[in-house]
């Protein structure tokens, strides 16, 4: 049971899912087996370190019906307070694919998102944009992960026709310009798809009655310490440029790839701050292009009139 575990034992779980062990070796995952050939029980090899350390402790997380149901995501602290608090288990579903697993954990009356973090500053990215109500809202997590708040809405590649009147469109140009004008005044820089990718994938949720958040800041920069920017960063500012994923299939090896992050370096330090940003902007007109196709080239000027009248606005 959840409540029976003391705080010592509790700390100990949780240094051991977070961050994200490496894959367990193939000797571990042999003896997770609870016979020779039967299948590994799928919630346990998140606390495959306990095995080694504390084997009593992980033979009761795996008989314990919270994990059982949802693994890890009992021991994050928004899903332990409630489950310590009597509230029934949420459902758990995934999604993602570029950081790995994203759970989706529903309750009746709110639903949250934990996902692995995919950069260094990603927590304090989404920590900021969250409090500008550009992303979803941050809540205690553990390390290595981001907890946040689900946010409602329809992507916007799919929202149904009936919805895209003229007024509509340019009320989502409005917020997603004075979005990204917000990050960007606070030296945060997008670097992500927005409206729509070639495939129709967006990271914008629009509810019906306009509100918009933008989701996964995990190749987003801050730009605070510009011009001295780390290689993770140099990597995420490059592996949006198209020329970028030619040269990696090209590269002969990772030394070659670093020396192409080092130069890389070097221009962007030369580049100015607002030079880097205003790259937000051009995949916003590109995705905005990408996503009439689908959704039909009226939706461009309406869009276009809003977002470049309330990112200009706010100066
Ligand atoms: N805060 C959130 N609110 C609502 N849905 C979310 C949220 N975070 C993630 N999702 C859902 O999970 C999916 C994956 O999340 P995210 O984009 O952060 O990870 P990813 O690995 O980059 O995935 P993808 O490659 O699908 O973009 C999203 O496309 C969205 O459907
Ligand atoms: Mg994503």
């Amino acid at each position: 049971m959840i409540g029976d575990y003391t705080p010592d034992e509790l700390a100990l779980i949780r240094r051991a899912i977070a961050p994200a062990p490496p894959k367990p070796p193939e000797e571990v995952i042999e003896a997770m087996r609870p016979a020779p050939g039967m299948p590994v029980p799928s919630h346990m090899p998140p606390f495959w370190k306990l095995s080694d350390l504390a084997m009593p402790l992980f033979l009761r997380l795996s008989a314990d019906p919270a994990v059982k149901a949802i693994s890890r995501y009992a021991f994050f602290p928004q899903v332990y307070q409630r489950l310590l608090a009597g509230q029934s288990l949420p459902q758990l579903e995934f999604s993602g694919r570029a950081r790995g697993m994203v759970g989706i954990l529903r309750y009746d009356d709110l639903a949250i998102v934990i996902k692995p973090l995919q950069s260094s500053r990603e927590g304090q990215i989404a920590r900021t944009a969250g409090e500008l109500t550009v992303g979803p809202g941050q809540l205690e997590s553990l390390p290595g992960y981001l907890t946040e708040e689900f946010s409602p809405g329809t992507f916007f590649t799919e929202l149904p026709q009936e919805l895209l009147t003229d007024d509509f469109l340019a009320g989502v140009g409005s917020t997603v310009g004075t979005m990204l004008r917000r990050l960007h005044q606070a030296d945060i820089y997008y670097n992500d798809v927005t409206f729509s990718d070639p495939r129709g994938r967006s990271h914008l949720l629009v509810e019906e009655n306009g509100s918009c958040r933008l989701i996964d800041f995990g190749i987003s920069m801050m730009l605070d310490r510009h011009p001295d920017l780390d290689l993770e960063e140099v990597h995420n500012f490059v592996r949006t440029l198209p020329m970028y994923r030619v040269f990696r299939g090209m590269a002969e090896d990772q030394a070659h790839v670093d020396r192409f992050l080092a130069e890389y370096a070097e221009k962007l330090a030369a580049t100015s701050k607002s030079e880097i940003i205003s790259r937000d902007l051009t995949f916003a007109q590109q995705g905005l292009n990408m996503a009439a196709r689908r959704m039909g080239e009226r939706i461009i000027a309406p869009v276009q009139e809003g977002f470049t009248q309330a990112y200009t606005a706010l100066g």
